[in-house]
């Protein structure tokens, strides 16, 4: 299924992340980042108090030597990852709200980010969960495949994930700052073209910090998606978009009347686009894509895109939405 040089790297840096994980007792993501950073500080193992004791020295060592000599480009990396990553998600269940993007999802953003920022060189980027850092490092990688090349942010509270987006981030090469914070809070970075996320689904605990959004809702708790969209948006310039992936129910939940009074002096929505039901394992985890942007400069409502794909695998119907896509954009003037 996927080429020898892809299916040769899986299986060197799972065993040494396997290998890693034993050595240190630990679960399968420490043993990843363990083994992500040899590979980042020369393919070379790190010994500390004789611990990997010499012959699992030497034969990390050999998998990285092997691995180094594939010589592995960019994206190739960040699809070993993300193959890998999966592969320890099968052993070590991850939580709904934690688990890394598909990059058939990814390469949806990839298209949008392009086609709205055609002609442009550079582009800003945040995400404001990144978790592993897959879908960031999808777009980044085929961006720059694309010609363009992105400069970019990703925030996220959860450690792990941002350490294994580090490593990521590392392997792959791309430009990328990442800060360790609540992603409802402000940051300290300059405005960007564009933001995006596959946000967290739930509520958000912290009332008191919730308060400070237009979306705060005074019944119970604050939906955290909300509020990360919210605070994304605001870190976007103006005219700017807003790429997020979000429950299907997004404009008819019980706080959907908060985010529709946000939006009226802040965001224009300006596409939904559905995605095929089995892509998520239960009816609630199902999610949309959906565009905004945040107003100002050339920015105006245009006739909402709305698109619904139904499988991600076949090239007709994939080529059906970039078609849809592509009239839309010019019938709006993007
Ligand atoms: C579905 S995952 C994102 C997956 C990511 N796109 C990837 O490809 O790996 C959602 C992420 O949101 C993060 N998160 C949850 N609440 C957050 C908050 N308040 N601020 C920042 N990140 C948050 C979680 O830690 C998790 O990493």
């Amino acid at each position: 299924m996927f080429p020898e040089k892809i299916e040769q790297a899986y299986e060197l840096l799972l065993e040494g992340s396997q290998l890693l994980q034993n050595v240190l007792e630990s679960n399968f993501f420490e043993g990843y980042i363990e083994n992500g950073g040899n590979v980042i500080e020369g393919y070379t193992t790190k010994v500390v108090d004789d611990v990997p004791n010499e012959e699992t020295t030497t034969h990390l060592n050999e998998l990285y030597r092997k691995l180094q000599a594939l010589d592995l480009a960019p994206e190739e990396w960040r699809k070993v990852a993300q193959l890998v990553l999966l592969k320890g998600s099968v052993t070590e269940p991850l939580q709904a709200n934690h688990q890394l993007t598909p990059d058939s999802i990814g390469f949806l953003f990839v298209f949008l980010i392009e086609q709205l920022y055609a002609g442009k060189k550079e582009v800003t980027i945040l995400d404001n969960t990144i978790g592993m850092g897959n879908l960031l490092l999808t777009v980044l990688t085929n961006l720059a495949l694309a010609g363009i090349k992105g400069e970019a942010y990703g925030v996220d509270v959860d450690d792990t994930l941002l350490t294994i987006a580090a490593v990521n981030a590392d392997m792959t090469g791309v430009d990328l700052q990442l800060f360790h914070q609540d992603g409802v809070g402000d940051l300290k970075i300059e405005p960007v073209d564009v933001v995006i996320g596959d946000l967290p689904v739930g509520y958000y605990p912290d009332d008191k910090k919730a308060a400070r959004y237009q979306m705060f809702s005074k019944v119970g708790h604050t939906y955290a998606h909300h509020l990360l969209i919210e605070q994304g948006m605001k870190q976007v310039k103006e005219g700017g978009f807003g790429i997020f992936l979000v429950p299907t129910n997004l404009f008819s939940s019980e706080q959907s009347k908060q985010l529709k009074e946000w939006m009226e002096n802040s965001a224009y929505l300006q596409g939904i686009i559905q995605l095929p039901e089995n892509l998520f394992k239960t009816e609630n985890a199902q999610k949309n894509i959906v565009l905004f942007q945040k107003h100002g400069g050339d920015a105006k409502q245009a006739q909402v895109l709305v698109a619904s794909l139904n499988s991600l695998t076949e090239p007709t119907k994939i080529q059906l939405f970039f078609k849809q896509f592509l009239n839309w954009k010019e019938n709006n003037n993007f």
